[in-house]
């Protein structure tokens, strides 16, 4: 057993629901064997910081479980130890490693995605014992099965697609529902089929609209009078760039977004039908963590501190149905779960009438 008194913990990239449950297992279960949790504020970045460090105990996070967020709040500002035109990279890790150390820290459990991930692995390699957790409502994190905040996401944006069906079918329109996932597809392909879609456009399978609007077409000669389709953020036409707010900088990703409008313009030309379209964006990061997002961000927080009591360091813990593991950060950072083409969700959605748009 690691001798571990006094335990770091921080998330780091975009919030998602579940992120606040993880922090109380991890506060609970190391209070439990006699160790004190320093929370750090705004992921990486509030090692670089000043104030940016506090105790967390069992009552700081006694009601946080079903609260959506993170109560130490969180940066997507890209890596804080990148080097810039007024910052130098070595000197930044170096500053963080060294204010690690100087707040007493035996371990650090680093909650993020797949950019905290890599930052996570880095310091690792850097000598900071570590644990990583995923969290992304994307579910786009290599080695784990799913990741918390995916249920949650998944959850609403059915719903929503749901409260669609009824104006697209009273007005006899198309509706075109745009959600998140960065370049995966899985938020769409597990909502659209969910929600009954009749096209789901995902950035695995380029698409041809020209397609989308033949299946249109035969859903109306059969009677269908309107159709629903859901489209990932990160989908793009064969042969076509994906849709953005705003391209990558700074060290920063592009912000991915507005493709659900064009898709919709794009219908009405081809299909002759009225069409309207809603991004669900941000809505889909919100909002209390579903009853299976909690358990899960509970098993991974509580398999955290084991791996840090043992010290089993540079490992991310992963969920691997029924079982939550341990896999070598170094098998997961750098690479992204996209949706295999070969996948049985998709050959079953193919054969209940899903198109595609290939
Ligand atoms: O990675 C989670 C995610 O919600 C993506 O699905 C989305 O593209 C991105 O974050 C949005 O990032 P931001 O909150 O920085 O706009």
């Amino acid at each position: 057993m690691a001798d571990i008194t006094r335990l770091g913990i921080l998330t780091g990239g975009g919030d998602a629901p579940g992120l606040n449950a993880v922090i109380r297992a991890v506060v609970k279960s190391a209070s439990n064997h006699g160790c004190e949790c320093i929370g750090i504020e705004e992921s990486f970045d509030g090692l670089l910081l000043p104030d940016r460090a506090r105790v967390l105990t069992p009552s700081d996070v006694t009601s946080i479980l079903r609260q959506g967020g993170t109560i130490l709040g969180t940066s997507s500002r890209g890596d804080p130890f990148a080097a810039t035109a007024s910052r130098d990279a070595r000197a930044s890790s170096a500053q963080a490693v060294d204010r690690f150390h100087e707040l007493g820290l035996d371990a650090l459990v680093a909650v993020g995605g797949d950019g905290t991930l890599a930052i996570a692995y880095d310091f690792y390699q850097q000598g900071v014992p570590l644990v990583g957790v995923p969290k992304t409502i994307d579910n786009d994190i290599v080695g784990t099965s799913s990741t918390f905040g995916f249920d949650t996401a998944v959850s609403f944006a059915t719903e929503a697609i749901d409260r669609l069906h009824y104006t697209a079918a009273a007005h006899q329109r198309l509706m075109v529902v745009e959600v998140m996932g960065r370049t995966a597809g899985w938020i769409a392909l597990h909502a659209g089929v969910a929600g009954g879609a009749d096209v789901i456009l995902i950035p695995e399978i380029p698409y041809d609209l020209e397609r989308v609007a033949e299946s249109v077409a035969a859903r109306e000669r059969l009677g269908a009078r309107f159709s629903i389709i859901v489209v990932a953020e990160g989908a793009a036409p064969r042969g076509g760039a994906v849709t953005m707010v705003e391209p990558a900088k700074d060290g920063r990703l592009a912000r991915l977004g507005g493709l659900g409008a064009l898709v919709a313009a794009a219908l009405e030309e081809l299909t002759g039908k009225e069409a309207r379209s809603v991004r669900l964006g941000h809505l889909l990061r919100g909002g209390s963590p579903s009853s299976h997002d909690r358990v899960l961000a509970t098993r991974f927080g509580g398999k955290a501190v084991e791996l840090v009591r043992a010290g089993e360091f540079g490992r991310m813990v992963a969920y691997r149905p029924p079982d939550i593991v341990a896999v070598p950060l170094d098998e997961v950072v750098g690479r992204t779960k996209q949706v295999p083409l070969d996948l049985d969700l998709i050959r079953t959605a193919r054969a209940i009438g899903v198109t595609f748009g290939d």
